[in-house]
C-alpha cells in the first residue's frame, strides 16, 4: 500500500490528533492556501519570508506580532513539533554538567535532550491514581515536599520542569509552583503541549495557561492543542531568567536549515484563531460543545474521568470492565479513531473540528461493545503505582548510558543492571525507564506486570550498560 493512498482514506469519525481532524478544524486562511496550485506553497527562505531564527520578513514579523499580542518578549515557531522546541528550551535552560529538576511523567523528549546535552535529569515522583493507572499533578505541598528532600542538596540545578495539562488533560494549578521554583532562582519550563488552546481564554471553565502564570518558557504544540498542521509548535520565552540570544542559539543547534514554509504559515494561521474575534468564536464553540458532549454522555450513563481540558473525553472503559486496547480495536473496524488506548480507558480527542451527534454515537457504541463482551468482562483495576523513588537521580549519566557499550539482557532478569534505552509505552511517550536508571527486583515484577497489561509495548529484553 503506498502512503498516499492510505492518506486518500476518510473516516468515519477522527477523535484523534492532529486536533485539526483531518482538515475539518483547519483555519480558513490556511485551508485557502491549500486550495492554490499544489506546491506553490513550498518556498526556501527567501528574505520576504525569512525563518523562525531570520530577523526580517514575514516569518519575524508574525513572530514579533504575536509575542506583542500575548505581552511576552519574544516567541519561535518550530517545526519539528513540540518535540524540538522542549530539546531547546532545556539546553537553553542548563550547560553540560548540571542538573534538571523533571516530573517523572516527562515526555521522552527532555530525556534525549539530557542525553544530548550532558545534562543530568532528576526526575520526582507525582501522585498516582489506582483506579484509572494515571500519574496526576502534584501541588504546592508535593513540590514542598520534593523541594525538601535531602537528595537534592549539593545538586547543581539549573532549572525545573512541569508537564501541564498531560495528555488526558490533568492541569495543575500553577499559582504557587512556579514561585516555589523561582524562590530557588530556577526558571520554569513549561511543557504545556496539550493546553495551548488555554490561551485563549475564552471560557473560564479553561485552566490557567502557564504563560500568565509566570512560566519562563511555555511550549506549545500547535497541532495538539491548536488548529495547525503535525509537527507545528510555538515557544514563548518572557522574564529576565533566560536570555533570548540563548534560546535563539539553541533552537539553531536543532532546527533544520529549511523549515517547511507551509508548516510556518500553519502555525501563524493557527495562532491568528487565538488572537482573532472569528478565531476565538470558534474555540469557543469547540469548547463549549466539549463541555456539552461529556455532560451528554454522564447523563447517558458512560463513566469518564473527569479532567481539565474539555477537548478530551475519557472513558473510564475498565470500569465497564473493558480493556481500552480492546474498545479501541472495536471502534477502528467501525471508522471510528481514537485516540489513547489504555488498559484501563480510552481516550478521545474531540479536536477543533466540528463533533455533530458524537455523544450519541459514543454512548451507542459502549452499549454494543458491552454486550459483545458480556461474558469477558473483567475487573482491571486497581493498577499499581510504579515502585519509583520519589526523586532519582540516574546511577550513571544519561548520556553515557545511552551511547556507551551495551548488551541485551532479558527483561526479567535485569535486576541490578542499569538501563542503556528509554522504554515507554506508546503514545504518551511518558518512560517509565531511562538511559542511566538501576533496575531493582521491585521495578522489574512492576515492568513485568505492565507487560502483561501493555503486551508488546513493554519487550522482553533491553539494552543495559555492560
Ligand atoms: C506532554 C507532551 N509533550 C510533548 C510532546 C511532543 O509533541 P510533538 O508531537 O508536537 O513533538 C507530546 C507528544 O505526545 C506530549 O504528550
Amino acid at each position: 500500500m503506498r502512503i498516499s493512498s492510505v492518506l486518500a482514506k476518510d473516516q468515519e469519525r477522527i477523535l484523534c490528533l492532529p486536533a485539526h481532524g483531518r482538515g475539518l478544524g483547519l483555519p480558513p486562511r490556511l485551508r485557502q492556501l491549500l486550495k492554490k496550485r499544489a506546491g506553490i506553497w513550498d518556498l526556501p527562505e527567501i528574505p520576504e519570508l525569512g525563518g523562525p531564527l531570520e530577523p526580517n520578513g514575514a516569518v519575524a514579523h508574525s513572530q514579533e506580532r504575536f509575542a506583542s499580542e500575548l505581552g511576552v518578549k519574544r516567541c519561535w515557531f518550530g517545526v519539528n513539533g513540540a518535540t524540538g522546541l522542549l530539546q531547546a528550551a532545556l539546553m537553553a535552560m542548563a550547560s553540560p554538567g548540571q542538573s534538571v529538576l523533571l516530573p517523572r511523567n516527562v515526555h521522552r523528549s527532555l530525556i534525549q535532550a539530557c542525553a544530548l546535552g550532558d545534562l543530568t535529569p532528576i526526575l520526582y515522583d507525582l501522585p498516582f491514581m489506582e483506579d484509572r493507572g494515571h500519574v496526576v499533578q502534584a501541588d504546592a505541598k508535593w513540590i514542598e515536599k520534593i523541594l525538601r528532600s535531602s537528595l537534592l542538596k549539593g545538586l547543581d540545578i539549573a532549572a525545573a520542569v512541569l508537564v501541564s495539562p498531560t495528555y488526558h488533560g490533568y492541569s495543575c494549578d500553577f499559582t504557587k509552583l512556579i514561585s516555589q521554583f523561582h524562590q530557588r532562582g530556577w526558571p520554569v519550563l513549561v511543557d504545556e503541549s496539550h493546553g495551548g488552546h488555554f490561551v485563549s481564554e475564552v471560557d473560564d471553565r479553561l485552566p490557567e495557561s502557564a504563560v500568565f502564570a509566570g512560566a519562563d518558557l511555555v511550549v506549545h504544540s500547535l497541532h495538539k492543542s491548536a488548529s495547525a498542521l503535525a509537527q507545528c509548535a510555538v515557544i514563548w520565552l518572557q522574564g529576565e531568567r533566560v536570555a533570548p540570544e540563548v534560546v535563539q542559539r539553541s533552537i539553531g543547534w536543532l532546527q533544520t536549515t529549511s523549515p517547511s514554509s507551509l508548516l510556518l504559515a500553519s502555525c501563524e494561521a493557527a495562532l491568528d484563531e487565538w488572537f482573532t474575534s472569528q478565531g476565538r468564536e470558534r474555540i469557543l464553540e469547540r469548547i463549549r460543545n466539549g463541555f456539552e458532549i461529556s455532560d451528554r454522555l454522564s447523563k447517558l450513563g458512560v463513566p469518564l474521568i473527569k479532567t481539565d481540558d474539555p477537548l478530551k473525553v475519557v472513558w473510564h472503559s475498565g470500569r465497564d470492565g473493558i480493556n481500552g486496547f480492546d474498545a479501541d480495536a472495536w471502534f477502528l473496524e467501525r471508522g471510528i479513531v481514537a485516540e489513547l488506548p489504555e488498559p484501563g480507558c480510552l481516550t478521545f480527542c474531540l479536536g477543533l473540528a466540528p463533533q455533530k451527534g458524537l455523544a450519541g454515537l459514543l454512548a451507542r457504541h459502549r452499549e454494543k461493545i458491552m454486550l459483545a463482551y458480556k461474558n469477558s468482562l473483567q475487573s482491571l483495576s486497581p493498577f499499581d503505582a510504579p515502585p519509583t523513588p520519589l526523586i532519582m537521580k540516574p546511577y550513571i549519566s544519561c548520556r553515557d548510558a545511552w551511547r556507551g557499550p551495551t548488551r541485551k539482557s532479558s527483561l526479567k532478569d535485569a535486576a541490578g543492571e542499569i538501563s542503556a534505552e528509554l522504554i515507554c509505552p506508546y503514545p504518551p511517550g511518558v518512560p517509565v525507564l531511562i538511559p542511566g536508571e538501576k533496575l531493582d527486583q521491585s521495578r522489574i515484577d512492576w515492568l513485568m506486570k505492565q507487560k502483561t497489561l501493555w503486551s508488546d509495548q513493554i519487550p522482553c529484553s533491553i539494552n543495559v550498560v555492560t
